[in-house]
């Protein structure tokens, strides 16, 4: 049998060929960051080819899809190890890349598989930054938009470029389509692409082997069984990783984008230290006459020039020995980047932080996905007729209220408040209290007046349950008489709330 398929194939050769391939000075863990970079790329391709079955790439379609891919837990573990398998990678990618530089291994003559090297490093953030995008939720639409931005930053090209990655003036269905042919399409082929080309020079020149003054003394071992063997063990080690972390901390998704509210955009891990140097340095300085964007430096000219150096490492450091003496220099001035690289993406961290804890939080994930379409994607048209109709039917009910009011604060309820209080304002245990049948909902309107104006944070007791989260403040976000009418709406005809209703002046005249 096999020596049929060798007959016709020259397999069985080629196999034999690659396992017994020698590995200079014996096989060592130092060498399984490649392989393990391979490895993560197939699963990554595995898993996502597998959610394209699921996915529907359009503005109408992206978060919904997503959200019935959370629903079914088996779609929602494939998603959770694609999101975890790109971690992994880019993890994975970097530690190769120390491991050659520390070992001197993109010296002459691999210096064209560093080359590609560097380039599989560009393209596995390019799939990162857009596969970010595709679940359409309120983070992929404003991270996005910021990278879309910075593209645009990018002198004579930049323009030109984001409005087509973009597919238009601004973000929709087009940009959808862009991301996901790069995603699925143009990326991944561009990677195979370069992987083929990385692994056939690295079958030319063979491994680089030990860092030896002397390389003359270097002794040989067999890449099978010992180098495949830690190789294996290594990669399995990362996918149990991976489903571990995919099974306990899967990705969050978020409510449906909305690019009429407020949000503040959380980047990946891996733009952290981009992220925290544009959020370092003031947009420009004024020297003179002479006005400097420093916020182009950061974005583009900086990075671009970084990107350069790197490329040229095999041309820079001209030391003919591989040993670490004589490359203290460039080993130096590695240590120094990757210290600058982990701070930027601490403060980068921190900045994001700060900021989120002024923004209005995100709803729990169970709400999310609890929500039926309509109050999670207020703003559509549907959702709010559809919230109208079931505020129409109340009103008959409540008998206080001017119909007129009471429809706006059904409106303004389901847009702004029943992603956290939900939709009948029954809220959500330990996180969100509920509105109706809550006493302080229905007693003095000044103190619901106070908590809607100013928000509300630290642990509260409704009807012996205690809840723990953050309200927004509406004061400026909406005006005196949407607040005074959703008010009336939550004290009126939420649930079997029958208390009075509230005025423009009522909110006008708070006293604290
Ligand atoms: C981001 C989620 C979120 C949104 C959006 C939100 N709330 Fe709240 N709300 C909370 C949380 C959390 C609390 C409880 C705060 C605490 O634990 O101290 C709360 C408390 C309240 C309370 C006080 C309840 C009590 O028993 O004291 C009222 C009234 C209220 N919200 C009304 C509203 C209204 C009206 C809106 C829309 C304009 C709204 N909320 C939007 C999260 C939210």
């Amino acid at each position: 049998m096999l020596n049929w398929i060798e007959q016709r194939t020259g397999f069985v050769t080629m196999a034999k060929d690659f396992l017994t391939e020698d590995v200079p000075g014996g096989a060592s863990y130092w060498y399984v960051f490649g392989s393990a970079t391979l490895f993560a790329m197939m699963v990554q391709i595995v898993t996502g080819i597998f959610l394209t079955f699921f996915y529907a790439p359009s503005a109408a379609t992206a978060w919904e899809s997503t959200r019935a891919i959370y629903l079914n837990p088996w779609t929602h573990f494939l998603l959770s190890v694609h999101y975890w398998g790109a971690s992994a990678m880019i993890a994975l990618v970097f530690l190769h890349l120390l491991q050659v530089l520390i070992f001197g291994a993109y010296k002459s003559p691999r210096e064209l598989q560093w080359v590609v090297g560097v380039l599989l490093l560009l393209v596995t953030l390019v799939l990162g930054l857009t596969g970010y995008l595709l679940p359409w939720d309120m983070d992929a639409y404003f991270a996005s938009q910021v990278s879309l931005n910075i593209t645009g930053l990018a002198p004579v090209l930049g323009p030109v470029l984001q409005h087509i990655a973009q597919g238009g003036g601004s973000m929709g269905t087009a940009t959808i389509n862009r991301f996901f042919g790069l995603h699925v399409w143009l990326m991944p082929a561009v990677l195979v692409l370069l992987v083929g080309a990385h692994l056939t020079i690295f079958r030319h020149n063979g491994p680089a082997g030990p860092v030896l003054e002397d390389p003359r003394t270097v002794r040989k071992g067999p890449f099978w069984p010992d180098q495949f063997f830690m190789d294996g063990a290594f990669s399995l080690i990362v996918f149990i990783i991976i489903c571990f972390l995919a099974l306990v901390a899967p990705p969050y998704l978020d409510q449906k984008a909305d690019p009429t509210k407020f949000f503040v955009p959380y980047p990946a891990w891996y733009f952290l230290s981009l992220f925290g140097l544009l959020a370092l340095v003031p947009p420009e300085i004024h020297l003179g006459p002479l006005t400097i964007s420093l916020e182009l430096i950061a974005t583009i000219i900086g990075p671009t020039i970084f990107l350069l150096v790197v490329l040229l490492i095999p041309w820079l450091d001209r030391s003919r020995s591989r040993g670490f003496s004589s490359r203290a220099g460039l080993l130096w001035g590695m240590t120094i980047v990757v210290c600058l690289i982990i701070g930027l993406s601490i403060f980068g961290q921190a900045t994001t932080m700060s900021k989120q804890a002024s923004a209005p939080a995100s709803p729990p994930e169970s709400v999310v996905l609890a929500a039926q379409a309509a109050p999670v994607s207020a703003g559509a048209p549907g959702a709010i007729s559809a919230a109208n109709a079931g505020t129409m039917q109340s009103n008959t009910g409540s008998g206080g209220a001017a119909p007129a009011a009471n429809s706006n604060g059904a409106k303004i309820f389901a847009s702004n408040c029943a992603t956290c209080h939900g939709a009948q304002g029954a809220g959500v245990p330990g996180s969100f209290p509920p509105l109706a049948g809550n006493p302080v909902v229905t007693g003095d309107p000044n103190t619901v007046i106070g908590i809607v104006l100013n928000g509300l944070h630290g642990a509260l007791s409704v009807n012996g349950q205690t809840y723990n989260g953050q309200m927004p403040p509406w004061k400026g976000t909406l005006s005196n008489q949407d607040i005074a009418d959703v008010i009336t709406y939550i004290r009126a005809s939420l649930g079997s709330n029958h208390a009075s209703t509230v005025t423009e002046a009522q909110v006008k005249g708070y006293k604290p």
